[in-house]
């Protein structure tokens, strides 16, 4: 897709992000995309596992049918994603929990990059390619890069599994509620490569529309979230954040590769 140079984070986008104070952020595939991490509805290598399409691979039932089956593609992709980095796009938004006094991250990307560009909390909606859970004590542990992941739990000995929702579970418990709180009570929210089709984490830029914050959608595609945005900033995160940090430094309205539409 082709974005024209022009005149792209209108005044209103500017004002609110110079004086906010109480900022929501959510993060989908998209963000991670120019870290090379496929997206989930953009196609991709890892949206097929050995014939079985990511939802049946990542579904609760083959959990109870063939954990080792989800322990060798989450291995995959945990190796994949070893050697991937955070981009210009996370590494913007992690300079925004020391810009606004109230910062929240909520993400649904296991991948764990957030974490990696630095930013400290992050509500993780979908858990963490990063971490096991013991499927009978609900005990969780982080992975670590440098040694095997264990197979048993260390408290209890029954088998781990990966810390992430797969299809047909639910979130992690308060995890939705923390984030719901946040988006009802923020300023301003950024929906950040997200194709917003997946509930309940396409219902928190609702919650803060409703709310009466400004919503600005980064996504170089519309989505069904578009019409109650305020702002599109219609372009790759990774080059469109970075604009916003120039914003405090320069008071004109910035120019960039991006195209947007303000309501
Ligand atoms: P999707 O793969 O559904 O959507 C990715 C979005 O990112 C699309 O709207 C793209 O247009 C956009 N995009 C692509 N490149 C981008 C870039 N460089 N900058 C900004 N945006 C870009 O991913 P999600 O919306 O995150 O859940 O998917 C939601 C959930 O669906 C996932 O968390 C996963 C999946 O089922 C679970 O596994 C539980």
């Amino acid at each position: 897709m082709q974005f024209e140079t022009e005149p792209s984070i209108s005044d209103k986008l500017r004002r609110r992000f110079l004086n906010s104070k109480r900022v929501l952020v959510l993060t989908g595939a998209g963000v991670s995309a120019e870290s090379g991490v496929p997206t989930f509805r953009g196609g991709g290598n890892s949206a097929v596992w050995k014939g079985m399409p990511f939802e049946v691979i990542s579904s609760a039932q083959v959990v109870e049918q063939d954990l080792p089956a989800v322990w060798e593609w989450f291995d995959y992709r945990r190796d994949l994603l070893q050697v991937l980095n955070p981009n210009p796009a996370h590494n913007e938004i992690a300079t925004w929990q020391d810009r606004f006094s109230e910062f929240t991250l909520v993400t649904q990307n296991i991948d764990g990059l957030h974490h990696k560009a630095g930013s400290r909390e992050v509500i993780e909606l979908h858990g963490s390619l990063w971490r096991v859970r013991c499927v009978s004590c609900y005990a969780r542990f982080e992975i670590l890069s440098s040694r095997p992941r264990a197979d048993a739990c260390p408290d209890c000995g029954d088998p781990v599994r990966p810390d992430v929702v797969l299809f047909g579970e639910i979130l992690p418990a308060g995890a939705f509620e923390q984030a719901a709180a946040a988006a009802a009570n923020c300023e301003l929210c950024f929906v950040i490569g997200t194709s917003g089709l997946v509930y309940p984490a396409a219902g928190l830029p609702e919650i803060a529309h409703v709310a009466g914050a400004f919503v600005c959608e980064v996504n170089p595609e519309k989505t069904p979230l578009s019409a109650l945005c305020d702002e599109l900033l219609m372009g790759r995160a990774g080059e469109v954040l970075p604009l916003l940090s120039r914003l405090g430094s320069d008071s004109r309205t910035t120019t960039g590769r991006v195209a947007t539409r303000t309501s």
